[in-house]
């Protein structure tokens, strides 16, 4: 080998090195076929088995001392289900509406950043799994994979587009225009995550962001843009203006995403948010915020049924979907537990995921004497700190 293929040969493996992409990575997932599942946390053992570390601790991992994240799943304990075996129902329906799209149960997807970095096919799989099941997903501005190749994967599939705003509007103008010509039904802003949160797994695991974020790249023409690098660009802070900048740019209905206050809701819904989306983003951002499910009633006090509210943070039972949707959310996101259905069955992974919260749901509203999802939405939980009922 002569010197400038020697040259050539280190010129190719540090690009390889420097854009991390999903085939770059030691233990990515392949599988695709159905899994069984006993719950979501053991879901997450084994997950935790399948893929690196660096990635899994990214994935699973919160900020600090990760308070939130362990209060997001624990606050669902702050209320609880009565029974009522004396409701006469005849079976449960838990299909409900959302944007005008008709879903098979009120749990969608949340959007997240990269699919690719746990599975092959990325993001690919994920909205075939949400197609699978009847139901919808929220794609990041850093999936693994463009915008329109994840739409084309599920070519019926419905889905929305989360964007992280750049602070050059050219860009958002941009993205969120190539999001409605691929079919989003709705735009998503994030406004929780102006810078990330301070994540010490990542640094335990030297776990690095250099996954690739292709709908970035694709706007910077001909060069790479690494997760590292997009998230440089980011806006750090919103205003109302921004939340307008998206309605008139995108045409789309547009949901706030990291609300944790009615403050801000009552902000973003001045604005002309069409949508406001509970959320401490899993813990993942601020550490010691409280715990989205202990924040919704009070959000959705405020809200008071003028734009729908979509939760999440924590979700990991169908006894939680129901707390949240009977304490004021429209529709459940959850994150984490998708990726752990991708990482352990692909695309019918995802599906049986969404099976496994269907079937609890189901469970706990038949229990509960709720046939359907407006039932649950007006059935009171009880409080064992005050021993009072909702109101
Ligand atoms: C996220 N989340 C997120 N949110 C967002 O608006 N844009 C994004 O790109 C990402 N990326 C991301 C990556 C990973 C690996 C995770 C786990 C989460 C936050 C996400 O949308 C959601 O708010 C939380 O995941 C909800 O909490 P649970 O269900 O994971 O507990
Ligand atoms: C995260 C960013 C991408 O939570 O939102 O990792």
């Amino acid at each position: 080998m002569n010197t400038r293929n020697v040259t050539l040969l280190l010129a190719s493996l540090l690009l390889a090195m420097s854009v991390n992409t999903a085939s770059a990575q030691g233990k990515l997932s392949k599988a695709e076929g159905p899994i069984s599942i006993l719950n979501i946390a053991e879901l997450e053992k084994q997950a935790a088995q399948k893929i690196d570390l660096g990635a899994f601790g990214y994935v699973q991992g919160g900020a600090e001392d990760e308070i939130t994240l362990r209060g997001n799943t624990t606050a669902f304990d702050h209320k609880q289900i009565i029974p009522d075996g004396m409701a006469g129902i005849s079976g449960v329906d838990i299909k409900t509406r959302f944007l005008g799209v008709d879903l098979a149960s009120p749990v969608i997807i949340a959007p997240m950043a990269a699919h690719g970095l746990v599975h092959e096919q990325a993001d690919r799989a994920t909205i075939r799994g949400t197609a699978r099941a009847g139901t919808m997903m929220a794609i990041s501005t850093y999936s693994s994979v463009l915008i329109e190749d994840i739409a084309k994967s599920a070519p019926d599939a419905p889905f929305l587009f989360q964007i992280y705003m750049s602070k050059d509007d050219a860009f958002n103008e941009y993205i969120v225009n190539k999001a409605r010509a691929a079919g989003a039904k709705g735009i998503i802003i994030t406004v929780d995550a102006g810078v990330p949160g301070n994540r010490e797994a990542d640094r335990r695991n030297n776990y690095n962001y250099s996954i690739a974020t292709p709908n970035v790249a694709d706007f910077y023409k001909g060069r790479t843009m690494t997760q590292s690098e997009a998230r440089a660009l980011r806006k750090i802070s919103f205003s109302a203006e921004d939340i307008k900048f998206i309605k008139n740019a995108s045409g789309l209905p547009v949901l706030v995403k990291g609300i944790l206050s009615p403050e801000a809701a009552e902000l973003a819904i001045r604005a002309g948010a069409d949508g406001i989306w509970v959320s401490n983003h899993g813990g993942r951002q601020l550490d010691g915020a409280p715990a989205s499910f202990d924040m919704l009633p009070l959000i959705a006090k405020q809200v008071n049924k003028r734009v729908p509210i979509v939760f999440d943070s924590g979700v990991r039972r169908g006894s939680h979907v129901f707390k949240a949707l009977a304490s004021g959310a429209d529709i459940v996101a959850v994150g984490r537990p998708a990726l752990y259905g991708l990482i352990l069955g692909g695309a019918e992974g995802v599906n049986d995921v969404f099976q496994q919260f269907n079937k609890e749901l189901t469970t706990v509203m038949t229990l509960a004497g709720t046939p359907d999802i407006e039932a649950v939405k007006k059935n009171k939980l009880f409080d064992p700190v005050t021993r009072t009922i909702d109101k």
